[in-house]
């Protein structure tokens, strides 16, 4: 294969430029032309696909957000758009694609290469970490560490005014990033979708902690469980501590990438184009046991996820009593 493009498609990540680099460096030095596609599948219909050299990728790999930039297109849903986009792609001589981004990114690549016949790569780029076929995403880890720099600061101000406070995490259906930054931030209670309680418990558990003596309450609660001001008004009909709540934000999508994504966009960077190289289509690259594997790319959507969230929800939970 001779002729590849990257895109970078839905919510973007940290660590997407730095799979963008390894992509476009390890596909050059193999001699192959390698073209870029700005605004994902916006740009691919509208032909925003220009050829990539060394120096588009110089000096992004601390780089947050993308260089490519990123966007949502319905249009690509309809087989006319994604016809008008792999003529755009045909008529550069593209064969190979890498998409850097979420399920529904895989989706719209799966769809492209089933009736265009590309070969298509899927990196997983999201923060939520909720694509199945990898344990990691690329840049949850970086997300999750700047929920923890919040949780420390908002951890100050709630034990000098002895409140209690929500705060409400990104990570669209899923818990891990809740998850995952109460058992890393010392969260004093959690709510994720994958495990229904009721709001007693985290009522009871609060009244329990103030019992003990203890000063605070940082609760997580994932956007997918529900708004953090219906937990707020829940809450205040059954608890006395004053009670403020904050919700995240994109800053949880922001900031330069940490260590570990950026080994991971690269890994896995080097890995969708020796795929491409080999006339490999149609898969989606994960981690799994720190190796790096290939599933299907609709196993995604099809496959069963092996991480067991609710070990570590009461893993989470133990520990914030
Ligand atoms: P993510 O890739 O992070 O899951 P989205 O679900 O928003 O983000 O999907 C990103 C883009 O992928 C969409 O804007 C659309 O262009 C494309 N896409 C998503 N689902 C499909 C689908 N079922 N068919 C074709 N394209 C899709
Ligand atoms: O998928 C990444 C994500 O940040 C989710 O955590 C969140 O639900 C969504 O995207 C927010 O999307 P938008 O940027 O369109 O507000």
């Amino acid at each position: 294969m001779k002729r590849i493009a990257v895109l970078t498609s839905g919510g973007d990540a940290p660590g997407m430029n730095a799979a963008v680099r390894a992509v476009t460096k390890v596909a050059l030095s193999k001699g192959m032309e390698v073209f870029g596609i700005k605004r994902g599948y916006m740009g691919m219909v509208h032909d925003e696909i220009f050829q990539m050299d060394g120096s588009h990728v110089s000096g992004i790999i601390d780089r947050g957000g993308t260089v490519l930039l990123t966007a949502r297109c319905s249009e690509f849903k309809d087989p006319k758009f994604r016809a008008i986009a792999a003529e755009n792609l045909k008529k550069r001589g593209i064969e190979g694609i890498v998409v850097i981004g979420g399920d529904g990114s895989y989706r719209g690549a799966d769809l492209l290469a089933k009736e265009h016949g590309f070969k298509v790569v899927g990196l997983p780029g999201t923060i939520d970490n909720d694509i199945i076929g990898t344990d990691y995403t690329i840049g949850f880890d970086t997300c999750l560490n700047t929920i923890l720099d919040a949780m420390s600061k908002l951890r100050d101000t709630a034990t000098s005014h002895e409140r209690t406070i929500l705060i409400e995490v990104m990570g669209r259906h899923a818990g891990d990033l809740a998850l995952h930054a109460s058992l890393a931030g010392g969260g004093d209670g959690l709510v994720i979708p994958e495990v229904k309680e009721p709001i007693e418990m985290l009522a009871y558990q609060i009244k329990e902690r103030r019992r003990q003596g203890k000063l605070h309450d940082i609760i997580l609660i994932a956007e997918g469980a529900g708004s953090v001001f219906d937990f707020e008004k829940q809450l205040k009909e059954k608890i006395t501590t004053d009670v403020r709540s904050i919700v995240l934000g994109h800053i949880q999508r922001g900031g330069i990438p940490s260590g570990f994504d950026r080994v991971l966009a690269t890994r896995m960077g080097a890995k969708a184009v020796e795929l491409l190289e080999n006339g490999e289509g149609g898969v989606m690259v994960g981690i799994e046991s720190n190796a790096l594997v290939t599933h299907p790319i609709s196993f995604a959507w099809e496959g069963t996820r092996k991480y067991d969230i609710k070990k570590d929800f009461e893993l989470a939970m133990k520990l914030s009593k």
